[in-house]
């Protein structure tokens, strides 16, 4: 029984030690597929999180950074090569060379916003006093600081140097003008206050070719200027209309001796609304001439602004690059009475801005009355 029992228990007990045998393999089993189950987890994850960093931020960021970098670039290509900003300003437009210096203005003129006569007027400067200049517009206006305004003023009017003074006449002839720094340019202004110097001579005077109205020692001009005065009076001439020529260059002593005869015919007073004072004469530049016609027989009178020449001069003179320099109703700018005949080459572009316009040198350059 014994035996029996032992034997059940035997039995018994190899049965037990079976199952559980089998449950710690089952066990085991059970940890390893939790384990591998854990381990293909955790990768699973890592893989999943780094797809979500790299598509919710890293591939933004750079997508984004990478569209940043796409997008200055283009910006800064445009600004450099592909589309140049717009530009604000006539000055812009036509383009600015850098310069520092400082300048002088001649006179008391006004100072503007943009390179034309046509921009609004900011504030005027008074003559000699220095200003800085920033830069040169292409077509003669420049850029200067005055009064911590960026402002432009017309080169005619400005001096790179100190402005001079010479003194002219005594008694009650006796004035006081400033020197022009600049009397060869096309477009420099000689007047009652600006004045080229007693030495000034041009060098390169010729003789035009045109037909004169008498025996003359005053025939010569500028080349530029004659070549232009032969077109017109062809052009004159195309329309069936002759034009002559009178006076052309005279020296300052020339000027000087006319001018003192006209005071000792006229008066000081009278004479100096039709004569300049030497220094003053646009014929010392060699850029001007006296023309007239046979229809007010050769001579200068205001009766030519009538004449068909004189209405043809007035209205086609700039297409040669010359004007009227002393039109009617212009006394008070100019100074000098009506004068149709003394036309003034001045170039092309000046010449029909100021015809368009209808403006004197002086109204055009921002002179203050
Ligand atoms: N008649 C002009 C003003 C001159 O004498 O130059
Ligand atoms: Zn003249």
């Amino acid at each position: 029984m014994t035996h029996s029992y032992r034997n059940n228990m035997t039995k018994s007990t190899k049965s037990i030690r079976q199952r559980v045998y089998l449950k710690k393999q089952l066990l085991l089993l059970a940890l390893l597929a939790a384990l591998i189950l854990f381990i293909t987890g955790c990768t699973l994850n890592s893989e999943d999180n780094g797809e979500e960093e790299n598509d919710d931020t890293g591939e933004v960021e750079n997508e984004e950074e990478n569209g940043k970098e796409e997008e200055s670039g283009e910006a800064e290509n445009d600004d450099d090569e592909e589309a140049p900003a717009e530009p604000q300003t006539l000055a812009e437009e036509l383009g600015i060379e850098k310069i520092n210096r400082t300048m002088y203005p001649l006179l008391t003129i006004s100072y503007r916003a943009d390179a034309t006569h046509e921009a609004e007027v900011l504030g005027e400067i008074l003559k000699k006093d220095p200003l800085e200049a920033t830069g040169i517009v292409a077509n003669g206006w420049i850029r200067v600081e005055t009064d911590n305004t960026e402002a432009y003023i017309h080169q005619a009017f400005l001096s790179e140097e100190e402005i001079e003074t010479v003194t002219w006449g005594s008694g009650e002839m006796e004035e006081e003008m400033i020197l022009i720094p600049n009397p060869k340019e096309i477009d420099a202004i000689v007047n009652k206050e600006l004045a080229l110097a007693p030495d000034f001579h041009p060098d390169d005077l010729v003789q035009p070719d045109v037909i004169w109205a008498e025996v003359s020692n005053f025939r010569y001009m500028r080349a530029e200027a004659a070549e232009a005065l032969e077109d017109l009076f062809d052009h004159a001439s195309e329309e069936g209309l002759t034009l002559l020529g009178r006076t052309g260059y005279r020296s300052y002593e020339a000027q000087e001796n006319i001018f003192i005869n006209f005071v000792n015919n006229h008066g000081y007073e009278e004479a100096r609304t039709f004569s300049a004072k030497p220094g003053q004469s646009e014929h010392q530049t060699g850029l001007a001439m006296d023309i007239t016609a046979d229809s007010v027989d050769g001579g200068l009178s205001g009766d030519f602004g009538s004449t068909e020449e004189g209405q043809w001069v007035e209205e086609n003179a700039h297409l040669h690059g010359y004007i009227i320099r002393y039109p009617r109703d212009k006394e008070e700018i100019t100074g000098y009475i009506y004068e149709p005949w003394h036309i003034r080459y001045v170039g092309v572009d000046l010449a029909t801005e100021l015809y368009e316009t209808g403006l004197t040198m002086e109204e055009y350059f921002g002179r203050i009355q």
